[in-house]
C-alpha cells in the first residue's frame, strides 16, 4: 500500500487559501470553481492549462478582449511614466478621458467625476441629485442592482443582496417592466406599459411628492437582463420630470456599446438622461467608473469631494484606449450585428430545449431564462447551475443572474466574431442536451 500523499493541484491550493483567507460571502461560480490563470482576447485559461471561450468577460467588463495589447500597451506606458497623482493635480489623461466622455455621451452631458467602481458612481449620482434638486426621495426599480455600499444596497432590490438590516431610507421601488413575469399580470402590448405608471403612483403615495431622482439600469444586469419595452423609459422620463426629479441611467453594464449601435443603453429608448453612471466595460478590466452629467448640474455640487484613486492616470489611459478600440474597430456596429446573430441562434435553442422559457436582451447582452415548465414558468435554478457547469466542462464561460438565479447571462467581448458565436451556441446546445 502506498503511503505517498496525493499532490494537491494548483487549483486545489488556491481554493484552500481562498477558503482560509477570503470572505465566504464573495461567492464563486461553479461546483468546482475555476481558478483563472491568464487571458488573451476571447479566451481564458485556468491554472491547469484548460482553455475556455469567454462569453461573460468577468461580468461584462472585458469589452475588447483579455489583455488586448491596444489597451495594455498604453496602460503599461502610463504606469511607467506617472502612476498616481490623486485628483489634487490635474493630468493629461484625466482631462482627455473626460473630454472624450463628453463627446460620446448623449445630450449635454459634459462633466465627469471619476471613481473606482460602479457603486461609487451610483452613490455620487444620488448625492448630486439630492443636492441639485433639494429633494431627498429616490425612485428605483424592483430587481435592481446598484452595488455594495449601504446606499447602493438600499437601491438594490433583490433580497439576497440586502441582508442584515439594509433599510431604504428615502428610496422607494417601483415595479419593473419584467414582461416575461409581468408584476401586474398583464401582457405587452395590450398592457399599454401600465407598469411605467406605477412610478407616478409610487411618487404620489410613497414619497414627499417631489423627488431627487429616478435611477434605473436600462437593462437590469444582475436582475437577469430584464429588458423593458420600447415605450417604457420615455413614459417614466416624463413622470420623473413632472415631479422635479433627475433621470439617472445606471450604465454600469449597458454602457460602452454593449447593447449595440449606441454608446449607452438608454439611447435605445431615445431618452436623454441627466446623469449617466458607468464602470465595468469602460476600462476593459481596470477599476474605473464615472458619474457624468451636465455642466449646470455638476456645478450645483455643494462642498468638496475627492476620490484618491478616481481619475488615476493609468486607469484613465486604459479607458481612453478601450474607447479608441471601440471606435477604430467599429465595435458598436459589430455588437449590433453579432448580437442579432447570437439572438437568432439562442431563439433556435429555445425551439429545441424545453428548459428555455425566455430569450431577451439587446446587442451582446443576451439573457436566457430557464423554467421547469413553460406554462407555469416555475424557475429552474438548479438546472441553470447544471447548464453553467456543463458549459464550463465543455469549454464555455457564461454568467448567471435573476432574482431566482435562473437566467443565463451571455455577454462576450464587443469584438467577437461569428465563428465564436456559433461555437458558443454549439457548446450551449450540447450542454442543454446533457441536462435533463
Ligand atoms: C448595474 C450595476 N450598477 C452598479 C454596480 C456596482 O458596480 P461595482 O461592483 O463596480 O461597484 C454593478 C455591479 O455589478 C451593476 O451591475
Amino acid at each position: 500500500m502506498t503511503t505517498e500523499a496525493k499532490q494537491a493541484t494548483r487549483s486545489e491550493e488556491v481554493l484552500k487559501k481562498q477558503k482560509e483567507f477570503l470572505w465566504p460571502a464573495v461567492f464563486n461560480y461553479y461546483k468546482e470553481p475555476l481558478v483563472a490563470d491568464r487571458g488573451s482576447m476571447q479566451y481564458v485559461w485556468d491554472v491547469e492549462g484548460r482553455k475556455y471561450l469567454d462569453f461573460f468577460g468577468g461580468i461584462l467588463t472585458i469589452s475588447v478582449g483579455h489583455a488586448n495589447p491596444k489597451v495594455t500597451g498604453p496602460l503599461k506606458a502610463q504606469a511607467d511614466r506617472l502612476q498616481h497623482t490623486s485628483t489634487v493635480y490635474p493630468n493629461e489623461q484625466i482631462v482627455a478621458l473626460a473630454e472624450k466622455l463628453a463627446q460620446i455621451t448623449p445630450g449635454k452631458l459634459q462633466k465627469s467625476f471619476f471613481t473606482n467602481s460602479g457603486t461609487e458612481a451610483d452613490e455620487t449620482a444620488i448625492l448630486l441629485a439630492r443636492m441639485a434638486t433639494g429633494s431627498y426621495d429616490v425612485v428605483a426599480l424592483r430587481h435592481a442592482y446598484s452595488g455594495s455600499s449601504a446606499l447602493a444596497k438600499s437601491v438594490t432590490a433583490q433580497a439576497a443582496w440586502r441582508k442584515a438590516g439594509v433599510i431604504s431610507v428615502g428610496v422607494s421601488h417601483a415595479v419593473n417592466a419584467y414582461c416575461y413575469r409581468c408584476p401586474l399580470g398583464l401582457t405587452y402590448p395590450s398592457c399599454e406599459v401600465r407598469c411605467a405608471n406605477d412610478v407616478e403612483n409610487l411618487i404620489q403615495t410613497g414619497t414627499s411628492g417631489s423627488i431627487a431622482a429616478f435611477i434605473a439600469e436600462p437593462i437590469q444586469g444582475v436582475g437577469g437582463f430584464i429588458t423593458p419595452p420600447k415605450e417604457y423609459f420615455k413614459i417614466v422620463f416624463s413622470i420623473v420630470k413632472k415631479y422635479g426629479g433627475l433621470f439617472i441611467a445606471d450604465e454600469v453594464q449597458t454602457g460602452f456599446g454593449r447593447t449595440g449601435k449606441k454608446w449607452f443603453g438608454i439611447e435605445q429608448w431615445e431618452v436623454t438622461p441627466d446623469i449617466i453612471t458607468t464602470a465595468k466595460g469602460m476600462g476593459n478590466g481596470v477599476p474605473v467608473g464615472a458619474t457624468i452629467t451636465t455642466a449646470e448640474l455638476a456645478d450645483s455640487f455643494k462642498g468638496l469631494t475627492l476620490s484618491t484613486f478616481g481619475g488615476n492616470p493609468v486607469t484613465c489611459a486604459a479607458a481612453r484606449a478601450t474607447i479608441q478600440v471601440i471606435e477604430e474597430e467599429h465595435l458598436l456596429e459589430n455588437a449590433d450585428a453579432m448580437g442579432r446573430h447570437l439572438r437568432g441562434r439562442l431563439e433556435e435553442l429555445q425551439q429545441k430545449h424545453a428548459l428555455i422559457g425566455d430569450v431577451r436582451g439587446m446587442g451582446l447582452m443576451q439573457g436566457v431564462e430557464l423554467v421547469k415548465d413553460r406554462t407555469t414558468k416555475e424557475p429552474a435554478p438548479e438546472a441553470t447551475g447544471r447548464v453553467m457547469d456543463r458549459c464550463k466542462e465543455n469549454g464555455l464561460l457564461i454568467g448567471k443572474g435573476g432574482l431566482y438565479g435562473n437566467v443565463l447571462r451571455i455577454s462576450p467581448m464587443l469584438n467577437i466574431g461569428k465563428a465564436d458565436v456559433d461555437e458558443a451556441v454549439r457548446i450551449l446546445d450540447k450542454s442543454f442536451s446533457e441536462v435533463r
